[in-house]
């Protein structure tokens, strides 16, 4: 039977015909602009030249005198952790290991190690519990889900609220579900919505009665010292946090300074309580015989203190404030009120676009076509099921100010026109 016209405003048609063509102008241009993954721009890596150079032939003698170019120190130079440990975990550097580079390799390294052996207050490892649960705020980061999916834990979202994950529907899932083993955290300008966490939040984190003698809490650092404002919101004290809860070994931390230096040749940082510590040494000392520690004096010689981090960061702030910027004024001049939403970070690599409900794929599907990669629609959510199909991650680092205004503005016109085309074919109905 053929479909039925229902209630089509007059104008619809007009703007779904406006908006194909403009469409199709667009396709015709032949832009090839990939927004799909946060990664720095080319003039941020520049800032780190220097680095490079670093420590030199004759520059590998650590603070105590002894050889940089040989084995040993597992849990990292002292130097290098008092360098790290407060600006990028709030830690003191007793309390951090630097591993190789990549702290998602940690984390990876984190969840191998409950599977396979247990947490320090585990009863037996995970991979003998009949199921693993973790808590997955959302809109979040997609390896971490990737690597839930990976390990066979089953992922429950819950919303991330403006101030963090809304801990009603969390402290009621963990005081009840002791296969609930770990929740993931990025406290400061989380992925992809720049959501910082509030105390509140944070202590509720800290201390909160979970079913799970062994829940832990994977707190993502990645974005500590990424402003992208003059404010500098502190890491928030969540050991100390848990600690005075009697909680001390549920919060397992990370950090790197892939985004701060050189993705694949910068820091990973682990952090915890020392007794965390102790069980991430003990099992890191059956995988390596230690870390590289010229990369280590590296970091020490070019940041030389905290200060020489915030400078550092100052620089890439000036490269990037500028895009994020962009993205908001261009958002501004091409949605109509009410048409979408979009966060407004104070830091971190990216933007989250809230488009109509039901638009966010068809969007990224339109914005293939007219030349712009975007993040698959569903990334930020476990199993890539956003449920309200309305949500696109924006990467708007790695392209140049003029690229990311053209490239704004198509996603804009996309959404609208995905908009325009739900409306209609739900007036056909
Ligand atoms: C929240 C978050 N954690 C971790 C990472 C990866 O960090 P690394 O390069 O240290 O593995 C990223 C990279 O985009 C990220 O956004």
């Amino acid at each position: 039977m053929p479909a039925l016209l229902r209630n089509a405003p007059a104008s619809e048609p007009t703007a779904l015909a406006r908006l194909t063509q403009q469409h199709l102008e667009v396709c015709a241009r032949g832009l090839a602009i990939n927004m799909t993954r946060g990664v720095p721009a080319a003039e941020q890596l520049d800032l780190a030249e220097a680095f490079l150079a670093l420590p030199g032939v004759d520059g590998w003698h650590t603070r105590d005198g002894s050889d940089a170019r040989n084995y040993g120190g597992l849990q990292g130079l002292p130097e290098v952790r008092e360098l790290l440990a407060g600006p990028l975990l709030g830690l003191p550097a007793e309390q951090v290991v630097i591993g190789e580079n990549s702290s998602l390799a940690l984390m990876h390294e984190a969840l191998s190690n409950a599977l396979l052996h247990g947490m320090p207050r585990s009863e037996r490892p995970w991979s003998r519990e009949a199921e693993v649960k973790f808590i997955c705020p959302v809109p979040g980061y997609d390896r971490h889900f990737s690597l839930c999916e990976g390990f066979g834990i089953q992922m429950l979202p819950v919303p991330l609220l403006e101030d963090g994950p809304d801990m009603d529907q969390v402290e009621a899932l963990v005081a009840a579900d002791p296969a609930i083993k770990g929740v993931w955290c990025v406290p400061k300008y989380s992925n992809p919505s720049g959501v910082i966490y509030s105390q509140a939040v944070v202590a509720r984190l800290a201390a909160m009665v979970t079913a799970a003698p062994d829940f832990s809490i994977f707190w993502d650092n990645a974005y500590a010292v990424h402003h992208l404002t003059a404010a500098r919101p502190q890491n928030l004290d969540i050991c100390g946090l848990a600690a005075a809860a009697g909680q001390s070994d549920r919060v397992l931390m990370f950090a790197s300074t892939s985004k701060v230096l050189f993705p694949g040749a910068g820091l990973a940082v682990f952090g915890g309580s020392p007794s965390t510590v102790d069980w991430w040494l003990r099992h890191r000392s059956l995988r390596t015989i230690g870390p590289d520690k010229l990369n280590q004096l590296r970091h020490v010689r070019f940041f030389g203190d905290s200060q020489g981090i915030e400078r550092h960061m100052q620089a890439q702030q000036q490269v990037l404030a500028p895009k994020f910027s962009c993205v908001d004024q261009v958002f501004g001049e091409h949605f109509a009120e009410g048409a979408a939403r979009w966060s407004r970070p104070l830091g971190g690599y990216f933007v989250s676009l809230e488009v109509q409900p039901g638009c966010a794929r068809r969007t990224v599907e339109l914005a293939r076509e007219a030349g712009i990669a975007l993040t698959p629609a569903g990334a930020p959510f476990p199993y890539g099921r956003d449920a309200h199909d309305n949500l696109i991650r924006i990467s708007p680092t790695c392209v140049g100010i003029g690229e990311l205004a053209q490239a704004c503005a198509v996603v804009a016109l996309c959404a609208n026109l995905a908009a325009a085309q739900q409306a209609t074919a739900g007036d056909y109905q």
